[in-house]
């Protein structure tokens, strides 16, 4: 009887300590959404519980958050998750100081050594360091290579009857379409040619994909994060992650060795680049030449530079990839007009789509604007992770978040919601950023297109939240680089692409099931097929 008694008090100790010790998250969820944030709690933590697998969790975040009122919190161990949807949650959360972390959970990263997982000082100092190996000048004389490369992908569809049928599997395109990418990727960054888009034996591309898989596995079931656990709980993500990891480490190492050495040698003759083209001009510029600069000056190690080389092909490669896949996607499944005028748009001004210019491309409004809405509906990082590393108010409410509270910004949803994007939200329509052009312009029609239209962040201010668009996320922690350079690639694919072969699929948009694997894929992708036709080789306008 007073045993019972004695652990019941007890009991009701640790429960009013914890409380205590968690009173800033309480308070939290108290301000966010008053005593349904309280009540709900336990409801969150059995939806949490059963959706912990990158598989399902997109889908039904989708699905539930509706149900609650939002910006949402819930209490996950000791931590306090602030869940982000709106235009002015994401203003607030991207540029406040004390949200520029990362967070531990995405330290199962494999690059996490690299830009874009390092945290505090070391990243300010990072970025610093390394913005001006993404200015316009440098990325502009890579038109080059992003010609050769697209040129040769031409070629292999060409080349390959079965791939021009009827119906070709999405993730076969997507395979050579990686490949594609990752030899741009290999050049761009590190100067080196590589055969991908032929062939890759050594399962490159595929082992990034892996890693990434495998770190998106690690980001929703955080226990993983241990090693130890990691080993035991899941041996076989573990060994595979191992494998693919040390793949990766010594083809970028012995890349980065080799061009070290050369870059010390030809340092020392002046200039003189042995046993390389000194007339490739670009080459200089690269991004890791760039950086052994740093390492000259004392400011890097070899070994850093290692990891930000592979963390860089990471980023460069499996973004842009997956983006020019979403947009072949709208594209095939568009029963409009879209595919008629972007190829109208694009023989007007690219004559030859053997070679795609920089002017060029900055005439091709259409294809913009269809670039952009394809980001939009399908935004290819679905999610981003914030770290909270001190206790900050959140602008134009009463909620202080607490300090090591996570921070999840849901850019997929909000890009996708009709608060922000009208009725038509879900639909794609390129026209939306047209008209949002116009409108910016000054061309004023009341009345008209209310709730659609967007562009360039800093002309919607009257119409659209800025902060409704985000596919490269915003603030001081945004995608590496100026606005329209990060695009120039899947452009210059995107117009040969386009103008050489005719894209239609009979799989509607509405069926995709989307799945966060880090950059957005489809639980049914293999249902996808593409049928690839070539034009007809007359150069005419159609
Ligand atoms: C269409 C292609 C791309 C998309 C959709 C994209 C999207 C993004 C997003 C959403 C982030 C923010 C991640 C976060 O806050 O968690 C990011 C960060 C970053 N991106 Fe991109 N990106 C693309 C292409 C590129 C390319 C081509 C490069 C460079 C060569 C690049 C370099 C970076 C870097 C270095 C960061 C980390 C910045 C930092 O943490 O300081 N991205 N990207
Ligand atoms: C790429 O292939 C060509 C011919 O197929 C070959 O000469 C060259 O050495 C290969 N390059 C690499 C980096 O494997
Ligand atoms: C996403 O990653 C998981 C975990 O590795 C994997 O099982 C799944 O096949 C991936 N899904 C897609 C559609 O790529």
């Amino acid at each position: 009887m007073h045993l019972s008694v004695a652990l019941w008090a007890c009991g009701a100790l640790l429960a009013v300590l914890l409380t205590w010790q968690q009173r800033k998250s309480w308070r939290l969820i108290w301000q966010l959404n008053g005593w349904r944030g309280v009540v709900q709690q336990p409801l969150l933590w059995i939806l949490l519980c059963l959706n912990l697998h990158p598989n399902s969790i997109l889908e039904k975040v989708t699905k539930y958050r509706v149900y609650f009122q939002r910006p949402m919190a819930v209490l996950v161990g000791t931590r306090v998750l602030v869940y982000i949807d709106d235009p002015a949650g994401m203003e607030c959360i991207l540029n406040a100081p004390e949200c520029l972390d990362k967070t531990f959970l995405q330290d199962g990263f494999f690059v996490r050594r690299g830009l874009l997982h390092a945290r505090g000082q070391r990243w300010k100092l990072r970025r610093k360091q390394l913005n001006p190996a993404f200015s316009h000048n440098i990325v502009a004389s890579f038109f080059d290579v992003f010609n050769s490369v697209g040129n040769q992908i031409i070629e292999q569809f060409l080349s390959q009857p079965d791939l021009h049928g009827k119906g070709v599997k999405f993730t076969d395109v997507e395979d050579l379409l990686s490949r594609a990418v990752l030899e741009v990727s290999c050049l761009t960054i590190m100067g080196t040619p590589t055969n991908f888009t032929q062939i890759d034996d050594a399962h490159i591309a595929h082992s990034y994909k892996r890693l990434l898989e495998i770190s998106a596995v690690r980001v929703v079931k955080p226990w993983l994060q241990i090693r130890l656990l990691h080993r035991l709980l899941a041996p076989e993500l573990y060994e595979e992650s191992r494998k693919c990891c040390k793949l990766l480490a010594d083809f970028v190492g012995e890349i980065v060795t080799t061009k070290h050495r050369n870059w010390r040698l030809r340092d020392a003759v002046g200039g003189e680049t042995p046993g390389e083209d000194s007339s490739a001009g670009w080459q200089r510029r690269i991004f890791i030449e760039q950086i052994f600069q740093l390492a000259a000056n004392g400011e890097m190690t070899l070994e850093e530079i290692m990891h930000e080389a592979q963390s860089m092909v990471l980023v460069s490669f499996e973004t842009v990839s997956n983006s020019i896949m979403l947009a072949l996607l709208c594209l095939a499944t568009n029963k409009g007009d879209c595919q008629r005028r972007l190829l109208a748009e694009i023989r007007a001004v690219v004559p030859d789509s053997g070679h795609v210019g920089l002017e060029q491309l900055q005439q091709l409004r259409y294809l913009d604007a269809f670039v952009s809405e394809s980001l939009r509906l399908l935004a290819t990082v679905p999610m981003n992770l914030r770290h909270v590393s001190r206790d900050f108010q959140l602008a134009g409410r009463d909620a202080i978040v607490p300090q090591n509270s996570i921070i999840v910004l849901d850019t997929f949803n909000m890009q996708r919601d009709e608060r922000w994007w009208g009725p038509t939200a879900k639909q794609f329509d390129p026209q939306r950023f047209l008209d949002h052009e116009e409108q910016s312009k000054g061309h004023d029609n009341p009345g008209s297109g209310s709730g659609t239209g967007s562009g360039d962040p800093r002309r919607q201010r009257d119409r659209r939240h800025s902060y409704s668009f985000l596919p490269f996320s915003n603030g001081l922690r945004s995608c590496i680089g100026m606005s329209p350079l990060r695009t120039f690639i899947m452009k210059v694919f995107l117009v040969k692409l386009i103008s050489n072969f005719d894209f239609q699929s009979d799989f509607e948009l509405e069926k995709l099931q989307f799945v966060e694997n880090i950059s957005l894929k489809f639980k049914n992708a293999d249902d996808i097929l593409l049928a690839i036709q070539p034009h007809k080789q007359s150069k005419e306008s159609p």
